[in-house]
């Protein structure tokens, strides 16, 4: 199957702290990332808030550049800005707050044709039959086509927000949280959508969750992420029927059922995260660990393959 995403020792680095107050330093929020996302397939990153899921979704869709590592998209690098512009339509993005990234004051219709406006593509006419057709596709009916945001439901607000990604046809779609901010019952209408969309039009899908219930349903490859590098990642069976990791293991206990009545959707874990400024020389996950020793500390543990799926830990073998 074809390739359309390969990210390659990815990092993303932020100088922070210039005030007169605050201390200089580096935020590493994406700090060594590799994957390669194929045609139909859906790469999941898993993880606790501030681990860098959504700055690896800004790189991901070209809004940022990486401070160092290779994303090429579709076969194609993109490391001079002409490539990029290039790919740009490429990949789109779902964000998690689909009212805050709908424009209130236009239609559903004018929200949908703007992307094809933007770009050049089509007449006047060609654009409302394209609109008019995705609105189909997500469930909307013809008859909201001059509705405005606020007169849809979450739910319905979110599939708007899928259609627009889908304008320009692109390959990849990148969606950070995309069914957090949902109701439960409406989680499972939009995430069997984005599926029969992604069998349809072969899309890619990363998609970026903290929520194993949601990713066990949708991804085919599950990327669990501790303070910006990945500690496992693999196959979903793999990853959900032999965890090596300590935290993997710690974020499925969180995550007891994938009952909706009785699923949690936040992580709790002892101890405070590290600061992604200045970060500690060893294992980032060493200060929570049961199982850290004193290598853990000192050395930071790379990735291994160990049963089916790469896991970054000292002590991977014993405690499996
Ligand atoms: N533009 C930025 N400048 C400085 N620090 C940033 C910037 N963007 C993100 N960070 C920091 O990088 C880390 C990862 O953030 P983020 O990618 O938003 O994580 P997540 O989406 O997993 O919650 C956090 O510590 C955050 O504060
Ligand atoms: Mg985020």
């Amino acid at each position: 199957m074809t390739t359309l995403m390969q990210a390659r020792d990815i990092r993303r680095y932020y100088s922070v702290g210039s005030g007169l107050f605050s201390r200089k330093g580096t935020v590493k929020a994406v700090d060594g990332v590799s994957f390669t996302l194929r045609e139909g397939e859906t790469l999941a990153v898993v993880g606790e808030s501030g681990c860098g899921k959504s700055t690896l979704a800004r790189v991901a869709t070209l809004l940022e550049t990486p401070t160092e590592g290779e994303l090429h998209i579709d076969g194609h690098p993109t490391t001079d800005a002409a490539a990029r512009q290039a790919l740009r339509t490429s990949v789109q993005m779902v964000f998690q707050n689909p009212y805050g990234s709908l424009n209130p004051r236009k239609t559903v219709g004018a929200i949908l044709q703007e992307p094809l406006t933007i770009n050049g593509r089509g007449n006047a006419r060609e654009r409302e039959a394209a609109a008019r057709a995705m609105m189909e596709k997500v469930g909307l009916r013809q008859d909201q086509f001059g509705r405005y945001p606020h007169m849809f439901s979450g739910g319905q607000r979110q599939r708007i927000a899928i259609a627009r990604a889908l304008m320009l046809n692109p390959r990849v779609v990148v969606a950070d949280e995309p069914v957090s901010a949902l109701d439960v019952s409406i989680q499972a209408q939009v995430l069997n959508l984005m599926m029969d969309l992604q069998d349809e039009f072969r899309l890619a899908y990363l998609f970026i969750s903290h929520d194993l219930s949601v990713v066990r349903l949708i991804a085919r490859e599950v990327m669990v992420m501790y303070c910006g590098r990945p500690v496992e990642h693999g196959p979903k069976e793999s990853i959900f029927a032999q965890p090596r990791h300590p935290y993997t293991r710690v974020l499925l206990a969180a995550t007891p059922s994938v009952d909706p009545r009785h699923r949690k959707t936040t992580i709790t874990i002892k101890g405070e995260l590290p600061s992604p400024l200045n970060p500690p020389p060893g294992c980032a996950f060493a200060s929570r660990c049961p199982y850290a020793t004193e290598r853990c500390t000192a050395e930071r543990p790379e990735p291994r393959l160990i049963a089916g799926h790469a896991v970054a830990c000292h002590h991977a073998e014993t405690i499996g």
